[in-house]
């Protein structure tokens, strides 16, 4: 069959070198299913992908088709496939490429989505909610009532570590760079909404009471997660999960030796690919369940049709967005 997708035949500026084209796909073969794509957000990654910044890179002798998540519909079943059946809707696993009219997907790396969960909000569930779902979970034991330091508290995962966080009794400490957000934060269970700057260790003691911080989470690099590091507990731990300001962080030696602290990484896609299939399907069931209840929401500002590709991208790169933009193929 025909299908229309977003290809990338050179890295580049994603406007520039993203196109619609029409490809020819093959039916499925053993264990994949045929599934019709029908909400795919633009994140971070699938941009650096394109840009070709990104730890992975695709093999472009082809070309190859960017979107590392989606929300479709299986319409077509190849051999020796079990679990899954025409008419059934799913999360698309990164590496197979969602911003595509339909697209070829080995079964087992589906995550069947349950009905009563928003198709926009399902789309954008198998990323951002997830990352800060283990990000909460892994790194440090908390209790309820612990407390969470957080960088680009608005972004999407952000917005999931307030959510999830308040699910499980947490509290949050959330720096933005823009004061305009702190209500729309608090409004979504934010204990606490701090602007980005110099003075930020001041303004802690009083905004967490004085609570111990043993647990940061830094989207954002340079000086920005050196103010997360130097207000953890000794022994706290800092998790760089993204680096949206691209400058590279600095650690002073003083808190290694006096403060002992933990300086991690963590990635979504190599956890989905070190994980049993019984702790995803835990974490699946907890993240649809909340998203069932409302209790997990992502903003979205706009949504294009892959015809509207080049300003899709253009205004996904841009700060300051209202939430996240996704394509309908
Ligand atoms: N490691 C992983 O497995 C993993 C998984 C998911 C996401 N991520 C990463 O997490 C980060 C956030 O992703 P997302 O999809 O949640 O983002 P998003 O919803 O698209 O939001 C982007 C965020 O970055 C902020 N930002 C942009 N440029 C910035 C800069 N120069 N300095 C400081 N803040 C800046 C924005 O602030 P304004 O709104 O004020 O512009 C906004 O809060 C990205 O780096 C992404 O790659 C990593």
């Amino acid at each position: 069959m025909k299908t229309r997708s977003i290809v990338f035949r050179q890295h580049g500026p994603p406007p520039a070198v993203a196109h619609l084209e029409t490809r020819e796909l093959p039916s499925p073969g053993p264990g994949e299913v045929l599934v019709e794509m029908l909400f795919a957000p633009i994140h971070p990654a699938d941009l650096n992908t394109i840009e070709g910044t990104y730890a992975r890179k695709p093999n472009l002798e082809n070309g190859a088709v960017p979107g590392g998540e989606g929300f479709g519909r299986i319409t077509e079943l190849g051999s020796a496939v079990e679990n899954f059946e025409p008419g059934q809707t799913v999360l698309i696993p990164s590496g197979v490429g969602a911003w595509s009219e339909a697209c070829l997907v080995p079964a087992d790396s589906l995550v069947a989505a349950p009905p009563g969960v928003a198709p926009e909000q399902a789309a954008m569930l198998r990323v951002n909610p997830a990352t800060a779902f283990r990000m909460l979970a892994d790194f440090e034991a908390l209790q309820p009532g612990d407390w969470v330091l957080q960088n680009a508290a608005n972004s999407a995962v952000g917005r999931a570590v307030i959510q999830i966080a308040r699910h499980r009794g947490l509290k949050t400490l959330n720096v933005v760079r823009r004061p305009e957000l702190a209500d729309e934060l608090r409004a979504i269970g934010a204990d606490a909404v701090l602007l980005e700057g110099e003075d930020l260790a001041s303004q802690i003691p009083a905004a967490c009471g004085g609570a111990p911080l043993r647990l940061a989470l830094n989207a954002v690099g340079g000086e920005s997660a050196l103010r997360l590091a130097k207000v953890l507990a000794p022994g706290g731990t800092l998790v760089t999960y993204g680096a949206m300001a691209r400058q590279p962080m600095r650690i002073p030696n003083g808190l290694l030796i006096f403060q002992d602290l933990r300086w991690r990484g963590f990635w979504m896609t190599r956890w989905y690919e070190q994980a049993r299939p019984e702790t995803v399907a835990a974490m699946f069931a907890e993240l649809f369940e909340m998203a069932r209840q409302g209790a997990l929401w992502t903003p979205v500002e706009q949504v294009f049709p892959l015809e509207q590709i080049e300003p899709a991208l253009i205004r996904a790169a841009e700060g300051r967005r209202s939430g996240k933009i996704l394509l309908r193929p």
